[in-house]
């Protein structure tokens, strides 16, 4: 969809409204955030001052809400929009926010070029090329600050590197998911198809391959005749369609299908299944990417993974000054220790959200009221580390433990020393440690030392007393 079917389709929605049509202000406020600019620069190119944007905005996004009858704000615009585009029903009937209705009627064929009945969008038509996406299983996305070199590292390797499997790996809240909301318009158009799914409810991959292969189909891909499944997809059918197709799947929340209280990225029994197809995925030709997120890094990717491998993993670490705008956006006072906050709590988005509010309520937005108290304040990041600390070894927990109680970062040799653990026990418990993103490294004279970040030990200071 480019700039002007989507002022097209603003227009035919306001019109629809108020019987009036956009002013060229508020065509450049839309042009300009579907351009992913801010306030600052729209008020420049339509030479208007800010002030008088922000409020020709407000009363803008105010009207389009009401008009769809969900929430709409410069952050989630783009998003929206591209979302009314795909929601298709299948009967030529387009649903935008609670509006469902026959898109040549309603759209005065504003969005007849881009859609139609077929999902996968063969491009034998001669309409422009379309996507097949599928987000009705993933959050909205909310206010998102920077990650510029992740998202060009995530470009790079699926659009130029043509990478097949990419794990994005971190701490509950840091991020993957929003990351990932955020990549997809900036990658979209090179696929014929995006789905999003979660495994929260730890789908078997039968039941998972079924449900995308229903959605595939709701065109008219081609479906494998079943010898063909068995000698090409040696039993997963799903990847005839990521090969007859360029398919960007997101699988989320992939820690559902471990096994808790084992070394990371294990996979439950009944779930095996899920690492054979990873690693055919990755190892067969064809033109799709498969984006796991997860809090673990699953095993079998540092087999596959490499430099000039179609395997690559991001262990995803917090923000960091950027994440100074949470605060400003909760209204902080004294933004000269707010950097200060963002290290304690390692630029974890959630956190710092669930620690601002905190500070709102208990000292009316004073950071440096809040640091002064001793120890660190955890509120309701307890429960979110508890889930973490839950599916931990013992040996894990005991390792951490004692890193917990060591003022300095201390190495394998050290660890070993004081710990009632074979070395080879050590050395696989901080391997999975470091796949759970549960201790940190730091090179001192030029050898890896372990420690862990301030949360984390209070965590287990609590759970001592
Ligand atoms: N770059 C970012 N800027 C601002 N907020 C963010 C950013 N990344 C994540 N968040 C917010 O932090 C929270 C947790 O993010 P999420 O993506 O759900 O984490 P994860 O998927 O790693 O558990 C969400 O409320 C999200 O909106
Ligand atoms: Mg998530």
């Amino acid at each position: 969809m480019d700039v002007e079917e989507v002022l097209k389709l603003a227009d035919d929605l306001v019109f629809a409204k108020t019987g009036k049509h956009l002013n060229h202000l508020q065509e450049g406020i839309l042009r300009g955030t579907w351009q992913r600019q801010k306030y600052p620069e729209i008020a420049k190119t339509c030479h208007r001052s800010e002030p008088h944007v922000k409020k020709v905005a407000a009363k803008l996004w105010k009207l389009l809400s009401e008009t769809l009858g969900e929430d709409i704000n410069q952050s989630n615009f783009a998003y929206t929009v591209e979302r009314w585009q795909f929601s298709n029903t299948g009967n030529n009937c387009v649903q935008i926010g609670k509006i469902s209705c026959d898109p040549s009627h309603y759209l005065k064929g504003s969005l007849s070029t881009v859609l139609d009945n077929d999902p996968l969008n063969r491009k034998t038509s001669n309409t422009e090329p379309k996507i097949h996406l599928d987000l009705s299983d993933a959050p909205e996305p909310n206010l998102f600050y920077n990650r510029t070199s992740e998202l060009t590292t995530l470009k790079q390797w699926i659009l130029e590197n043509r990478t097949r499997l990419i794990a994005i790996y971190g701490l509950s809240g840091i991020g993957k998911t929003a990351l990932t909301l955020q990549l997809i318009p900036q990658i979209q158009q090179e696929f014929d198809c995006i789905i999003y799914r979660s495994l929260r409810n730890s789908p078997p991959l039968q039941t998972l391959q079924t449900n995308l292969i229903q959605f595939l189909c709701m065109g008219d891909a081609p479906v494998p005749a079943p010898a063909e499944e068995r000698t090409i997809a040696r039993g997963f059918p799903l990847l005839e369609y990521l090969r007859s197709h360029r398919c960007l799947l997101i699988l989320d929340d992939l820690q559902t299908i471990f096994t808790p209280q084992q070394l990371a990225g294990n996979y439950r029994s009944g779930y095996e299944n899920y690492s054979t197809f990873f690693k055919q995925l990755t190892e067969s030709s064809h033109n799709s990417s498969l984006i796991l997120l997860s809090w673990e890094k699953p095993r079998e990717i540092a087999a596959l993974e490499g430099e000039n491998r179609p395997c690559k993993s991001l262990q995803l670490n917090g923000l960091g000054p950027e994440a100074q705008e949470i605060f400003k956006e909760k209204g902080l006072a004294e933004p000269d220790r707010w950097l200060e906050l963002i290290d304690l709590y390692r630029g974890n988005p959630l956190w710092l959200n669930i620690i601002a509010t905190a500070i709102q309520d208990l000292f009316g937005g004073s950071v440096s009221e809040f640091l002064s108290y001793k120890p660190l304040f955890l509120g309701d990041i307890e429960s979110l580390l508890q889930q973490h600390f839950e599916i931990l070894t013992e040996s894990e927990q005991q390792v951490l433990s004692w890193l917990a109680s060591t003022p300095a970062p201390a190495d394998i040799s050290k660890i070993t020393e004081n710990l009632q653990l074979s070395p080879p026990e050590i050395l696989k418990v901080m391997q999975s440690l470091g796949r759970k993103s549960l201790v940190e490294t730091v090179k001192q004279n030029d050898r890896s030392h372990f420690s862990i970040e301030p949360a984390v030990i209070e965590y287990l200071k609590l759970q001592q007393i």
